[in-house]
């Protein structure tokens, strides 16, 4: 069988949350989806069709393309099936290949040790029937064979990705606190921003929000910036097929005469960081980036505008004394400066969120990977509210 060619089902997979944003994503590049969950969305597709995913998913973490399922009770059922398996046709020779895991079975503690027996089953096979025993090791950067088993249910992927699509590969200089780029992606989609209009975006940080913006609204994609992938490295890999999916990603750049997107934080180094994010990220004329207090931020007046902050959460008592000020400071700002804008607070800390003191229209759940988040969104009226 040759998986480039052949329909089968695919799981794309993404942090808790985001799935509504993902879904969109995916059905905008043509797909229709059979199943939503909490983590991902399922579809069916070719591996030659995860090509195009990979390079084009903003709010995806790994695109997984099924091979087998199956019941197991224990790990000598994961070897047993694996091993009748014909892992010689999928995986090229001499080969080097790694395994990841999501399990939650009682008869695991360690899901290394499901790893290891899903290794052997596939080593034992390849060397059984080459004559030669592939290499393997924890680093994604050749084929990716992944096991999901849950209960008695497992189900076996080649992982098309590799390395998580959740990082968009640009940016370079992390700074303080910053948002992994496909949550950033998913929290702008998740706003009424009509792409055209000013995004203004103070307390930039590292810069993810305002780079992910400006690469939403001129059609850049994060396979711009990646050269490897896992689907590279299964036999039948066709490379034409993924040039002709990467000049793509050239061609359909598009400009958006007029757009304004603004980036401040009162810390020069954050500053600097961020225009050298959106150099790497090939956006930096498309930003506008001052050194300032956010209350010095300019808003573009009588247009439609986003204003986006996400200030930091605080841990310790002092800084949440201190945050509250900035919280209500924010709320203040964005009643009197931003008129006719939709305002949207990113934050994960809901009592400093009360300070802002203005009535939030929408609540959008989020979730970093440990803390539970909300994106607030406030309509912004321009003089009395008729
Ligand atoms: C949580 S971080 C933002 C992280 C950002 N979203 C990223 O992905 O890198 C908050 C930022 O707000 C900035 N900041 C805090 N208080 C500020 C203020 N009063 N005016 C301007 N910037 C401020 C900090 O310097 C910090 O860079």
């Amino acid at each position: 069988m040759n998986i480039y060619t052949t329909t089968g089902t695919v799981i794309i997979t993404c942090h808790k949350r985001t799935m509504p944003y993902l879904e969109q994503e995916v059905k905008e590049l043509g797909y229709a989806i059979d199943e939503t969950f909490v983590t991902g969305v399922r579809l069916k597709a070719t591996v030659n069709e995860c090509i195009r995913l990979n390079l084009n998913l903003r709010c995806a973490s790994q695109v997984l393309y099924s091979l087998r399922s199956f019941k197991a009770v224990n790990a000598d059922d994961v070897y047993n099936n694996l091993i009748t398996y014909p892992w010689e046709d999928i995986l090229p020779e001499p080969g080097y290949f790694s395994i990841t895991s999501n399990v939650n079975n009682e008869s695991i503690n360690n899901n290394m040790y499901a790893n290891l027996r899903v290794k052997d089953a596939i080593i034992d096979r390849v060397r059984d029937k080459r004559g030669t025993r592939p290499s393997t090791g924890s680093a994604l950067t050749g084929a990716v064979i992944h096991l999901f088993w849950k209960n008695e249910d497992a189900e076996v992927f080649v992982d098309t990705s590799g390395d998580s699509l959740a990082r968009h590969g640009y940016r370079k200089i992390p700074g303080q606190a910053p948002m992994l780029e496909s949550l950033a992606a998913a929290t702008i989609y998740a706003t009424r921003w009509d792409r055209v209009s000013p995004f203004v975006n103070p307390m930039c940080g590292s810069g993810t929000v305002a780079i992910e913006a400006a690469m939403i609204a001129t059609n850049r994609r994060p396979g711009l910036f990646r050269t490897n992938y896992a689907f590279m490295h299964l036999q039948g890999y066709d490379e034409q097929v993924y040039l002709q999916e990467d000049a793509l990603l050239e061609q359909q750049i598009v400009e958006v005469p007029g757009l304004r997107i603004i980036a401040t934080d009162y810390s020069a180094r954050a500053i600097e960081n961020a225009r050298k994010n959106a150099v790497a990220a090939g956006v930096a004329g498309l930003i506008e980036f001052t050194v300032c207090d956010f209350a010095a931020t300019e808003i573009p007046p009588n247009v439609p505008g986003i204003f986006y902050v996400n200030p930091e959460y605080g841990e310790r008592l002092g800084e949440v004394a201190e945050l509250e000020k900035t919280y209500s400071r924010i709320g203040d700002f964005m009643k009197q400066k931003c008129g006719g804008y939709f305002g949207y607070v990113f934050t994960g800390n809901l009592e400093l969120a009360k300070k802002i003191g203005l009535k939030a229209t929408r609540r959008i759940e989020f979730y970093t990977s440990i803390i539970d988040c909300r994106l607030l969104e406030y309509e912004l009226y321009s003089g009395k509210r008729s």
